[in-house]
């Protein structure tokens, strides 16, 4: 840690260089090795997916699994840019105090930017790997991390070893598979859906509903599972949280045929002035006891 990170309040995990490398990338896997354009890209993502109505909904349903108690110590596990995490800092009061920690130290920095004296301290680190020793956190909240690590199960374990006997773990991921669209042609949804798939959603595309059987493996006690599906009625809502009708996506990120972009955004369009588009995807909220 350098005097510019003593600075801003951020410390390095150390056991960061033991966890696998992430080796399939999405964006949100490895923001640091994205272009500077692309990071901010993701950022701006992140703070506008923050904003949406059917995320706080999500995140509603997370933070009534969770019950973050007066006093309590949390860890945040791939805060992004901490929102989430000053949030929980509110819940937990002055004499609480909240982990945001997440992979990416621009981020991190990011996050650290927006602070607002609440009780939260920044780390970089791998939620695989964590640095932190064993029971000394009441409760761990992690929203949409596991779908792009490596070895969510690792990860899990490692959540569970830092949370004290009787404490919480609430995890929120996606099920992918759970995307539908209507308003749009059902054959060009099924063939960009074919080439964007691989690049626009993670390897672990079912995410969301595997979290109970995993935290059941990890004897993790007590689990409810909430699926939470959300409904975006217009082509705008549904960009915030899929990339795959978003047109401020750069071009050369989709990697589909000449010509087939433009088709399919054209579609989208055409049912979001027709008002008839619709979009669904489902977010799973799991949460159990130590
Ligand atoms: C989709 S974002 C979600 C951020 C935040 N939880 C939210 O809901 O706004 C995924 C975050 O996980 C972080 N991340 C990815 N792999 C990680 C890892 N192995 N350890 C810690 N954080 C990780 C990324 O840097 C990114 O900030």
């Amino acid at each position: 840690m350098d005097d510019g990170d003593r600075r801003i309040g951020v410390r390095q995990e150390n056991n960061r260089g033991m966890a696998p490398p992430q080796k399939e990338r999405t964006p949100f896997s490895d923001i640091d090795g994205l272009t500077a354009q692309m990071s901010e890209m993701v950022l701006a993502a992140l703070t506008e997916m923050g904003r949406h109505p059917e995320i706080r909904r999500v995140r509603r349903t997370g933070f009534d699994a969770l019950r973050p108690a007066l006093g309590a110590r949390l860890l945040d596990a791939g805060s992004g840019s901490g929102e989430v995490a000053r949030r929980l800092a509110a819940e937990v009061g002055p004499r609480g105090e909240v982990i945001a920690l997440d992979h990416s130290a621009a981020i991190t920095a990011a996050a650290v930017s927006r602070h607002d004296n609440s009780n939260v301290e920044y780390v970089t680190g791998d939620v695989c790997a964590l640095g932190l020793p064993g029971d000394c956190v009441d409760g761990v909240w992690c929203e949409r991390v596991l779908q792009h690590v490596d070895d969510p199960d690792r990860a899990i374990a490692e959540m569970r070893r830092v949370t004290r006997p009787g404490g919480r773990i609430c995890l929120i991921d996606t099920d992918w598979d759970s995307l539908a669209f209507d308003g749009v042609p059902r054959a060009l949804q099924d063939t960009v859906l074919g080439y964007v798939n691989r690049h626009f959603t993670p390897p672990y595309r079912d995410m969301g509903r595997t979290l109970r059987r995993r935290l059941v493996a990890a004897g993790v006690t007590g689990l409810t599972a909430t699926p939470v599906t959300m409904l975006f009625g217009s082509p705008d809502s549904a960009a915030v949280v899929l990339p795959m009708v978003n047109p401020r996506v750069p071009e050369d990120a989709w990697r589909t045929p000449p010509g087939l972009r433009d088709e399919w955004l054209a579609h989208v369009e055409a049912a979001g002035a027709r008002g008839d588009f619709l979009a669904v995807l489902t977010i799973w909220v799991v949460a159990g006891s130590v």
